[in-house]
């Protein structure tokens, strides 16, 4: 989308109808660039009347992410954040990624997080795509510098999942499960994903960009491009979480998440972790990246994160991103 229809629907945020010539007026623009710009609105999951003789309507507003109610909402913490909030991008990742990779962050004071409403190239775990619509999620990457190596990191993204969910019950989201590795869950649907990606040497140190992509409330055009069981918040609560607040709170415990990895490592959140798991204790299949099936009965993850599975052939335990977990029973 270009930079006109999201002025535009930010004039149309207040509910109202508003006429073409209207907007076109207050923008500085022909009313014709007004109506090109609104033509592809649907893609990103909105829904935009247009209405003889009235105008353009939004079925939903945008409930827009404003940098300053952010910083709010951090209260102290905020001096910590180096934030910005972007209307589109294509990976909130991959910009990460790369200004890192071209040494943009290297002596920045602050927490780099970028955050932003629309994804066009979003990234999930396995080469998949993460898909999400306008203002109807909370995406963002967050940068920390680790001087740790990559193989301390190895629970980093089960640590994530436990702040995600720490965050979500602070602001009144109960109900909220893990699924190994790292997938945040309710009723078996997935509700948010956390992609982590490390740069840096073995031994490190090693940068790694935590990017979190949470559902609110998804348009059924966004949703019918999903291949798996999905939810939002707005399934769990009943109304749309106020997306700042939210976005705040998931700041502050992802930071204060990483502080308590950096210093005691994964075994630090293990036991928590283990209480959150939908599958513990559970008989399951898993699937590994080779195309074959491991099943056995979940106890558990080690001290690094990796699955613990009582299986035929004993107890075995996997790590790596590369598995998923079925379970083979649904209450
Ligand atoms: C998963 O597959 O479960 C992980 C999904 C991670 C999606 C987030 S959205 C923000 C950040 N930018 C991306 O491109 N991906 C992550």
């Amino acid at each position: 989308m270009k930079p006109l229809a999201f002025s535009i629907l930010r004039v149309l945020s207040d509910n109202e109808f508003h006429s073409g010539p209207d907007i076109a007026r207050v923008l500085g623009v022909s009313r014709t660039s007004v109506s090109n710009a609104l033509r592809d609105v649907d893609e990103v999951g909105l829904t935009l009347y247009k209405v003889p003789g009235r105008g353009y309507q939004l079925l939903d507003p945008v409930q827009w992410l404003e940098r300053d109610t952010i910083l709010k909402h951090l209260g102290t913490d905020g001096a910590r954040f180096d934030l910005e909030v972007l209307d589109t991008v294509d990976s909130t990742n991959s910009l990460l990624l790369r200004r890192s990779a071209g040494g943009m962050y290297s002596d920045s004071p602050g927490i780099p997080v970028t955050a932003t409403e629309l994804q066009t190239s979003g990234r999930g775990r396995r080469g998949r795509q993460w898909h999400s619509g306008l203002g109807d999620s909370l995406i963002f990457s967050l940068l920390w510098r680790f001087q740790h190596g990559a193989g301390f990191l190895s629970g980093l993204s089960l640590a994530v999942g436990v702040a995600i969910v720490r965050a979500l019950e602070s602001c009144g989201v109960e109900g909220v499960a893990l699924k190994w590795p790292n997938d945040v869950i309710y009723n078996f649907c997935k509700l948010a994903g956390i992609l982590i990606e490390l740069q840096g040497d073995m031994l490190g140190p090693t940068v790694a960009v935590v990017g979190v992509g949470m559902n609110l409330k998804l348009s059924n055009n966004v949703q019918a491009r999903i291949d798996q069981g999905v939810t939002d918040v707005f399934q769990i609560r009943g109304e749309m979480p106020d997306r700042n607040r939210l976005l705040a709170a998931l700041f502050i415990n992802i930071v204060r998440a990483m502080q308590e990895f950096e210093h005691k490592g994964f075994n630090s959140f293990r036991k928590e972790w283990i209480s959150r798991h939908v599958c513990e204790s559970k008989a399951v299949t898993l699937q590994l990246p080779d195309g074959s099936e491991e099943s056995g009965t979940v106890l558990g993850v080690g001290t690094d994160g990796s699955l613990l599975l009582r299986t035929r052939a004993g107890i075995r335990s996997f790590s790596g991103g590369e598995i998923s977990l079925v379970p083979e029973w649904r209450v």
